[in-house]
């Protein structure tokens, strides 16, 4: 493809998932027209109806076609009939794994008109980046059980990390600091439990220190990740970029996602960074389906995951300008972040959108 176009799947999903993307594409399409970007988009079927009526969630053959897109635009997986972890193991890790996609970027950031649960914070406050590992850490699938089902069973789940795996992060996130270059300064915290895991969290801590000689401009820091906890509750403000193993990532990404104003705007990149890697965008929110059909669920997460998905494509103008647009919006027209209270609906608000492109 050349250099000025963008072929991406779009892999609606569950529930309101399929209502979502088709938002973020209507923005996408707006702002492909003003900065002649030529796009395009192809929609794939795969999610839990599906599985219910054939018992598949993604085929090797799909996989393989989805390979060939730059990015994946992905609504919600989650359905209320299918057992909780067939389809997030089945579908959203497995397209991780295939694609190797082993960053995890949630930026956190308060929109203005956006509320906070955190009193007295203000969107100059909370500010910030994860990067959070994406495919090592308890999510390797390493483990198993001995005697099941016995009173002496045994389970184990095991947290496999590699010097690959946290060094490509661990590098990422200081590339990332320094090109972020916050006004505050660069500060890049690595957040693990080196206490504790004195093993796996001490190869992140040596490989941490190592690459930082390689970014004398960026300032180092560590947490502790349940210090970490308190002190983005308290003071947001210090953090600026966060680098994190993936299932402490998992879980103060969520912790972030509340204080930046909740699913309704919080997004994800799932990325692989290589020449040729094919990322997967997403808003955070789940498949809510109890919303599914009726143009009530807030797309500014979708549409969040599109300007990401612009932005880690090259085409940073045209990110700025869906997140400027965005900005207006949450600040000057929605009532509310939540869904049936935004004071429009699903697709109008993706229109308020465009209109301020
Ligand atoms: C996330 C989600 C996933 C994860 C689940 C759905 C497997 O919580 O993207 O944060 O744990 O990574
Ligand atoms: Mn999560």
């Amino acid at each position: 493809m050349p250099n000025n176009s963008l072929k991406i799947a779009v892999i609606g999903g569950d529930g309101t998932g399929p209502e979502v993307t088709a938002e973020a594409v209507k923005v996408l399409k707006a702002v492909g027209k003003l900065e002649k970007i030529e796009m395009q988009f192809d929609s794939f079927d795969i999610g839990g109806d599906r599985y219910l009526k054939t018992g598949i969630i993604i085929t090797d053959d799909e996989i393989a076609q989805l390979r060939r897109y730059s990015s994946i635009l992905l609504g919600a997986i989650g359905h209320p009939d299918v057992a909780p972890g067939i389809l997030e193991r089945g579908l959203l890790l497995r397209l991780r794994f295939a694609f190797d996609q082993y960053i995890n970027l949630r930026p956190v950031k308060l929109l203005p008109g956006v509320e906070t649960p955190l009193k007295d914070k203000k969107p100059e406050d909370i500010d910030f980046v994860v990067v959070r590992e994406n495919t090592e850490d308890m999510y390797a699938g390493i483990g198993g059980f001995l005697k099941k089902g016995t009173p002496d069973e045994v389970a184990t789940q095991t947290a496999v990390y590699t010097r690959k795996g946290c060094e490509r992060c661990i590098r990422w996130a200081f590339e990332y600091t320094q090109k972020r270059d916050n006004p505050k300064g660069k500060m890049l915290t690595l957040v693990a439990k080196t206490n504790v895991l004195t093993f796996g969290h001490d190869l992140w801590w040596r490989t941490f220190q190592e690459v930082a000689k390689e970014y004398p401009d960026v300032k180092t820091d560590y947490n502790h990740v349940d210090a970490c906890c308190m002190w983005m509750v308290k003071n947001p403000e210090y953090y600026d970029v966060i680098v994190t193993t993936n299932m402490f990532g998992d879980i103060i990404t969520d912790l972030a996602g509340i204080i930046q104003g909740g699913m309704g705007v919080a997004a994800g990149g799932n990325i692989n960074p290589e020449k040729g890697g094919c990322s997967m965008y997403e808003p955070m929110g789940g498949s809510a389906p109890k919303y599914t059909g009726k143009n009530v669920i807030n797309p500014i997460a979708a549409i969040n995951a599109a300007a990401m998905l612009l932005e880690q494509e090259g085409f940073a103008q045209a990110a700025a300008r869906v997140t400027k647009a965005i900005t207006i919006v949450t600040g000057s027209r929605m009532k509310s972040q939540a869904a049936g209270k935004m004071g429009f609906g699903t697709s109008e608000v993706g229109d308020l959108v465009c209109e301020n492109l």
